[in-house]
Formats: C-alpha cells, sequence, structure tokens
C-alpha cells in the first residue's frame, strides 16, 4: 500500500474509535473536522519512512506510531489557534476549530486527541508491549514537559525566551519523535535517530519561517506574516530571504549525513531529499529579485 494511503486509513481508524452512538454528535465532528482533511502529514511520513528502512517487522506498530504521532499534531493546532494562543481564524484552508465549533469544543476537540494519541499505541501495544512502552514512552516525552509541545508553548507566556529550547520543544520534538518512534517501532533503539528528527525539524522551522514570512493567507491556508506581527525572533529576520534558504539547504544535507546505518539508508536519503523540495519555498518574484 502506498504510503499516503497507509497513513489515512490508519488516522481513520483511530477517528473512528471517538464515533459512535454513545458520542455526544458535535464533539465527534469537531475530531473528524480537526484532523481530516490533513495537511501535508510530513511527520506519519517520516516516522513511516523510518520504520520501512529498518525492516518494519510490526506494521500495526509503525501504523499506531504514525497516527499516534499525527493526532497530537492535530491537536496541538488546534489548541494553538485558540484566542489563548494566537486567536487564528484560519488553518489548513478552512475555518479553525474554534471558529467553526466554540471554545469549548475547541478545548474538548484537542484534548481528546491527545487521549486518543495515546490510546492508539495501547491499542497495539499486543502486538509487542516491550516496543509499546518505548513509543508510549517517547511519545510522552515528546508532548509534555520539559521538552514536548506543552513546554513550547509555554515558552510563550515567560519574559526571556531561550529560542533555541522554544523551537526544539515547539516543532522540533515531534519531529524526533517521528524517526525515534519509527525506528522503535521496528525493534531498533531510537537514540541514534534523534538527530536526524531533530535537523529534519530544525530545517522544517526555517522552512516555515520562510512560508510565513513571503505567502499569503490564501496560499498558507492560514493566517500569514505571523513572525512580524507578533515580533518573534525567525530565520528571515536572522538571516535575510536567501541567507534563510542557504541555511535550509545546509541542514538538510547535514541531516542526509546524520542517516543510521540500517538495509534502507538509500531510500531514507531519498526522502528527505524530497522533504527538502517540498519544504524549500518558491519564491514570489518580488524577493526572488532581491
Ligand atoms: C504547522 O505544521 C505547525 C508548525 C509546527 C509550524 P505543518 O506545516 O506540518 O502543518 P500541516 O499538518 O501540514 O497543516
Ligand atoms: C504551532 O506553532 C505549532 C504548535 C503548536 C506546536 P505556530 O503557532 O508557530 O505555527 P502556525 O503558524 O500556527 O502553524
Ligand atoms: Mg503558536
Ligand atoms: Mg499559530
Amino acid at each position: 500500500m502506498p504510503l499516503k494511503s497507509r497513513i489515512e486509513s490508519a488516522i481513520a481508524a483511530a477517528i473512528a474509535e471517538g464515533q459512535g452512538a454513545l458520542a455526544p454528535p458535535r464533539l465527534a465532528s469537531a475530531l473528524d473536522y480537526a484532523v481530516n482533511p490533513g495537511g501535508a502529514r510530513i511527520r506519519p511520513t517520516i516516522c513511516l519512512s523510518v520504520a520501512l528502512a529498518c525492516g518494519d517487522d510490526q506494521p500495526t506498530l509503525s501504523n499506531a506510531a504514525a497516527t499516534a504521532i499525527e493526532l497530537i499534531h492535530c491537536a496541538s493546532l488546534v489548541h494553538d489557534d485558540m484566542p489563548c494562543f494566537d486567536d487564528a481564524d484560519t488553518r489548513r484552508g478552512k475555518t479553525s476549530v474554534h471558529k467553526a465549533y466554540g471554545e469549548p469544543l475547541a478545548l474538548l476537540t484537542g484534548d481528546s486527541l491527545i487521549i486518543a494519541s495515546f490510546e492508539t499505541l495501547t491499542r497495539a501495544a499486543e502486538a509487542d508491549p516491550m516496543r509499546a512502552i518505548t513509543l508510549l514512552r517517547v511519545l510522552g516525552e515528546s508532548t509534555g514537559m520539559p521538552g514536548g509541545i506543552c513546554a513550547g508553548q509555554g515558552w510563550e507566556s515567560e519574559d526571556k525566551i531561550d529560542l533555541s529550547a522554544y523551537h526544539r520543544a515547539k516543532t522540533g520534538a515531534l519531529f524526533t519523535a517521528a524517526t525515534r518512534m519509527g525506528a522503535a517501532s521496528a525493534g531498533e533503539y531510537p537514540e541514534p535517530w534523534t538527530e536526524l528528527g531533530a535537523r529534519i525539524g530544525e530545517a522544517f522551522q526555517v522552512a516555515d519561517d520562510l512560508r510565513d514570512a513571503l505567502y499569503d493567507e490564501a496560499t498558507l491556508g492560514k493566517p500569514a506574516h505571523q513572525d512580524e506581527i507578533h515580533d518573534r525572533p525567525n530565520a528571515v529576520s536572522t538571516y535575510g530571504v536567501r541567507g534563510a534558504i542557504t541555511h535550509l539547504e545546509d541542514i538538510l544535507s547535514g541531516a542526509i549525513s546524520s542517516i543510521p546505518s540500517c538495509p534502507g539508508e538509500a531510500m531514507l536519503a531519498e526522502m528527505v531529499r524530497k522533504t527538502a523540495e517540498r519544504l524549500t519555498p518558491v519564491m514570489p518574484p518580488v524577493q526572488a529579485a532581491e
């Protein structure tokens, strides 16, 4: 099965668990709305690519790992768009969850998706309980305190931001979860895979800063120029547009050199190259002439 269909059917099965006659219909509808149609699904793609490169001998676990990561990601977007964070009206080209369903249901949608994410892993645990414990540990580390998404969002409430801790926790944690959980689901030690995830996450953050600066809301499907509006430190203000693109390319070539030796090493290098192509923004004519 192609990766994309594998990811979508695993996610659909997890969302179906939260539906049914007992479920409050509006919250059940909001769960589906927050997850489908998805965005780039970059984190589950990385997770399954690493699992495949390591032999993928337990697809039940790797599918659960990829789904769990994407559900946490979707939850983080729902909470991030709420008025107490970024107060965004759009996400993935449509009305954000709190605008479509109201704040109480947006809060509960994020909460339910985080719980569904851990439940997905526990349901798959029978396939290999020891590997599942590792997956649960890594997912918890990437989601909570002191270095997961909660910590990342928490930095925005500090007077002094540690920029690298902020980016590592807010964005990097789920990318290192993707590589580490891909490896762990195939029975490998997760730690040697941390660097690859960290480098892809760093490149993703630079690309996100570039897209935020260069594109408009219609192209992004979410509010644009947020870094400038909120005066957030970012790669474009630090390096300029061209400098940020060069920096992105450097980080991605470092990512390729950091791939641990494994049967699918060449295939993974190709996956990183394709990710690089997808991440690098096509510059509009004005900036291209800079
Ligand atoms: C957006 O992530 C949130 C950030 C961490 C910057 P993505 O760009 O991966 O979002 P989707 O899933 O494709 O919409
Ligand atoms: C959102 O971060 C991602 C996380 C919550 C972790 P941002 O606020 O920087 O990203 P966008 O621009 O809303 O996608
Ligand atoms: Mg935010
Ligand atoms: Mg935001």
